[in-house]
């Protein structure tokens, strides 16, 4: 992660400094899966369609890959999607996840942390002491993370795998097109591709903003 200290911080005290630093070059990136039309995400704190292979892995394979071995992916969850993490995320090696809660106990175990709010839990990756070890900070939902995902200068990308069939669903990702745009990145193979079990067609999208 490459973060730029501008020149104006130096001769502000320490914690603002900190903060103008944290803003300076942070780059997050939001990861959800979408229903194309109602924009569902979540259904009875599950995800609204049957589990779809290629799409688990082409999630769980961005969550925990990093170009330098002795680095981390930084998540964001909410503590719904925290709860219902499997064991292997949870304690995967790559991975150091942030879980915004304002009830969890901050010693909740296996995460890096529990913040009270978005800020706080990028902080938790951006801070002087923290930045080195983290490559890529994904904000991993759920509705209110990714709210402030949108909205948030820091956040420069969204990867979307749009699910074409619609689901009923209770929580649903914000509305982007007027603040993000559709790139083709040569490392996403973006064709429609179709589960083989259950005939769900989808596509894998990345979106940077505008
Ligand atoms: N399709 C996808 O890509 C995707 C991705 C993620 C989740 N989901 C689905 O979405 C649903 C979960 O999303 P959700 O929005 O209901 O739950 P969530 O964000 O995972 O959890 C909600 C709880 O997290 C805490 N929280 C979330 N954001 C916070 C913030 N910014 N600051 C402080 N606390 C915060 C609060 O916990 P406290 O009550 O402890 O304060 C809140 O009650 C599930 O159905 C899940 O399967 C889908």
């Amino acid at each position: 992660m490459k973060v730029q200290l501008i020149f104006r911080t130096a001769r502000l005290p320490v914690p603002h400094r900190e903060r103008l630093a944290d803003m300076s070059d942070v780059s997050l990136t939001a990861i959800a899966a979408i229903c194309d039309g109602n924009r569902g995400i979540g259904k009875n704190k599950e995800l609204p369609w049957p589990f779809l292979k290629e799409d688990y892995e082409f999630y769980t394979g961005i969550c925990m890959a990093t170009r330098d071995p002795n680095k981390q992916n930084g998540v964001i969850t909410g503590r719904v999607g925290w709860e219902a993490f499997p064991d292997s995320m949870k304690t995967h090696p790559r991975l150091s996840t942030v879980v915004t809660s304002t009830t969890l106990s901050a010693d909740e175990p296996f995460c890096r942390g529990v913040a009270r709010d978005f800020d706080e839990a990028v902080q938790m990756f951006t801070r002087a002491k923290d930045k080195d070890g983290v490559e890529n900070i994904y904000i991993l939902g759920g509705r209110v993370n990714y709210e402030h995902a949108v909205t948030d200068p820091r956040c420069r990308r969204l990867i979307i795998t749009r699910i074409f069939q619609d689901f009923d669903a209770d929580v649903f990702f914000p509305e982007f097109d007027h603040v993000f745009r559709r790139i083709s990145d040569p490392d996403i193979d973006d064709r429609i591709r179709e589960d083989p079990v259950t005939g769900i067609k989808f596509r894998f999208e990345v979106w940077e903003k505008i």
